[in-house]
């Protein structure tokens, strides 16, 4: 057990360092000549082209992941995307057309929800590109087109490396559909792409957050609530971190976008409740800094996520986790470490079981 662990005390630490390599493997072979090649499963830039909407369908961090994708792809490639839970999508008569693409993510390949939103998809006559982990798995089977995501086997129950290199997909597939669309041309999708191979050191340098991520994960453990907050990228980030907080650390969160908080949860909001603003969307920045001046003006304890050097106004954030500055669009593979890192520093303060948390199994092959 302790070998397979490659020395770390958890699978789910020893799989957050596994990040920077996951990603490398994941996106090297799909780059050729510098720009982003998805032919290997019959993708074609004609194809990419044509789509007239996309769907992405998934459960869990595998949803999130689609979120990201969602926000890359409709900024580049100006194309609608929706991203469904697999267990609604499957019940909510969605309109599709045989000009659309389905996009289903699973890092499991088998989960039964996402597994029947694919049936449905090829019921309407829509083709399927499933992101799919486990080599050979139901999903990847079944789908017309299969991009595997090579993060290798991932044990921890709570998703990390999965998510990371579902995300880096999804750049991929938005660059590239931005090119074929002409939204973007080839030196710019040239220069993104660049940005993204970039991104295995740059994880590797962000890990540098570990120490800072403890020392505030030693302020959470008696929280019994907390708060995620954050606006566009930032928002799909806070439900990630989130979710990965709950489940492991048995601490009810919430995740808000920023600007919806006033219409309701902030008046959950009491003295000494921890709020996790992620800030990195410099456009947004201002605005979600205003929705933590709120919390804070009601007693929050506020820590943000943020790039490395943004300056806050006096007495506005008790706790400052700053990781590298990159172009917006790609800080959500920064953002994501300190979010997995404080979920998981929680959990083993509190003494929990941080690779088999009650209730959950890995792989939902039930609905
Ligand atoms: C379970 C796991 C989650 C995962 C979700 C989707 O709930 O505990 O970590 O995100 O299933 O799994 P999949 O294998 O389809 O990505």
């Amino acid at each position: 057990d302790a070998a397979e662990k490659g020395g770390y005390e958890h699978f789910m630490l020893k799989e957050i360092h596994e990040q920077p390599n996951a990603v490398k493997t994941t996106i090297t072979p799909r780059i050729v000549n510098g720009m982003p090649d998805l032919s290997e499963c019959g993708l074609t830039l004609e194809a990419l082209k044509n789509y007239r909407k996309l769907f992405i369908v998934a459960c869990g961090t595998a949803m999130h992941a689609g979120m990201v994708g969602k926000y890359v792809i409709e900024k580049l490639a100006r194309t609608e995307v929706t991203v469904d839970i697999a267990s609604e999508f499957r019940y909510r008569d969605p309109i599709i057309t045989p000009e659309d693409l389905v996009i289903v993510v699973s890092q499991s390949g088998e989960t039964a929800d996402t597994k029947a939103a694919l049936h449905l998809a090829h019921d309407k006559g829509a083709k399927v590109l499933s992101v799919v982990n486990v080599k050979g798995s139901s999903i990847a089977r079944e789908s017309d087109m299969v991009l595997y995501t090579h993060a290798g086997p991932e044990i921890s129950v709570a998703s990390t490396k999965a998510f990371s290199v579902q995300m880096s997909v999804m750049y991929l597939l938005a660059f590239e559909m931005a090119y074929a669309k002409g939204h973007i041309d080839e030196n710019e999708c040239k220069r993104l792409t660049a940005k993204l191979a970039e991104i295995p050191d740059i994880i590797e340098k962000t890990m540098e957050c570990e120490k800072k991520c403890k020392y505030v994960s030693s302020k959470l453990i008696t929280a019994q609530s907390l708060l995620y907050i954050g606006r566009g990228l930032d928002y799909a980030l806070s439900m990630e971190g989130s979710l990965k907080l709950k489940e492991i650390s048995y601490i009810h969160s919430e995740s808000y976008a920023a600007g919806e908080l006033k219409h309701g949860t902030i008046s959950l909001v009491e003295d000494g409740m921890p709020v996790i603003g992620v800030a990195t969307q410099t456009e947004l920045l201002e605005k979600t800094v205003s929705n933590i001046v709120e919390v804070k003006s009601r007693g929050a304890f506020t820590i943000a996520v943020c790039k490395e050097g943004t300056e806050f106004s006096e007495g506005v954030i008790d706790e400052a986790i700053e990781v590298p500055a990159m172009e917006d669009v790609l800080m959500p593979m920064l953002t994501v470490i300190p979010l997995q890192l404080i979920a998981y520093y929680t959990t083993v303060l509190k003494g929990l079981n941080v690779d088999k948390p009650r209730n959950l199994a890995k792989s939902v092959t039930v609905e």
